[in-house]
């Protein structure tokens, strides 16, 4: 079973994307069959300094390598290194009807937030049903804002097999509802749109003043506190510390044994140990300049393998061949 994934190239990672999407997709290697790329074509809607579309594909990269994606076990590559999913694209969107992208919920969002309409913002889901059908892919583990997305996907592909016969596999969105909502430093949902983040990879001090300055109320420490397992630091520590010593802390925190102060040193602590291995080993791959331009490409050759196969039977089927 083929799982397949799209990585945003977004700028600097958050612990939210860690545990929502980051975490779920390095476990899901263990299935065999998995295949990830980062998009960076999709990154042209909101990206148009080029400088930064490279460092952001890179840096990507280097995340996700760093917390223990296996470039031996996953396929991974870099979108627009296997251009033919532009071609297939032109394809799928000539049958894609106007109505089906209108009523994308993604495109009415980036237009209400003021984006001014483009045909790039508008055909993004043709572009990303071609990423997924150009693989045979089964199953696109996605957050929930994705999968209308995947659902396009799927009409697209048996609107195809319709037209043209068998052609492609016919995905299912695999919707990660079960997966941690990571709180951010003020309570909402962790989010860059919100500034609430707190960065997997960043330099301690900042890091450690960003904890420290979460907003508490005024209780004294010695005051009980029954509502315990709500404190957003504590929430934060079951994310990181071990089950034992964040019930621990919870304990005393309701008992009036813990001050604020010692609970967000506490958390930093945590947090900054959970992320210390995939720290050294984001420095050491760093430190060869050429390894990950070398391990994307070899993930391109993987992926182009597959999708050169797919492509031609769509070629056919269509009379392109
Ligand atoms: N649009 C997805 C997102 O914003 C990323 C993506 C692009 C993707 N192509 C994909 C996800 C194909 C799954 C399958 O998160």
């Amino acid at each position: 079973m083929r799982t397949l994934t799209g990585i945003t190239p977004s700028g600097t990672l958050h612990i939210g994307n860690y545990f929502g999407a980051m975490r779920p997709a390095i476990q899901a290697q263990a299935r065999g069959d998995c295949f990830y790329f980062i998009a960076d074509y999709h990154s042209m809607t909101s990206v148009f300094d080029p400088e930064e579309r490279r460092r952001n594909s890179h840096g990507i990269a280097l995340d996700w390598l760093a917390c223990g994606l296996d470039p031996a076990t996953c396929v991974l590559w870099r979108q627009s290194d296997v251009p033919e999913v532009c071609e297939l694209t032109w394809m799928i969107g000539s049958l894609t009807p106007m109505g089906l992208l209108e009523r994308a919920h993604s495109y009415k969002d980036k237009i209400a937030k003021g984006l001014s309409p483009n045909f790039g913002l508008f055909a993004y889901p043709v572009l990303m049903a071609a990423d997924i059908l150009l693989y045979d892919t089964n199953a696109v583990p996605v957050g929930r804002d994705q999968k209308q997305h995947v659902e396009m996907a799927r009409d697209i592909a048996i609107k195809f097999n319709q037209a043209y016969g068998e052609t492609f596999v016919v995905p299912e969105p695999e919707i990660r509802e079960s997966v941690a909502v990571v709180p951010g430093l003020d309570g909402q949902k962790m989010s860059k749109s919100y500034g609430n983040t707190l960065e997997i990879f960043g330099e301690e001090k900042a890091l450690r003043k960003k904890v420290m300055s979460i907003v508490m109320d005024s209780r004294t420490p010695q005051e009980l506190k029954p509502d315990a397992d709500r404190n957003l630091a504590v929430q934060l520590l079951k994310l990181v510390a071990p089950p034992e010593i964040a019930l621990d802390l919870e304990n005393r925190l309701r008992s009036g044994g813990l001050g604020y102060g010692d609970l967000k040193k506490a958390l930093f602590e945590h947090y900054w140990t959970y992320f210390s291995a995939a720290r050294a080993r984001r420095a050491e791959l760093a430190s060869d300049p050429g390894y990950i331009e070398r391990t994307l490409r070899e993930g391109a050759e993987r992926a182009r393998a597959v999708a050169s196969v797919v492509l031609k039977r769509a070629r056919k089927a269509s009379g392109l061949e």
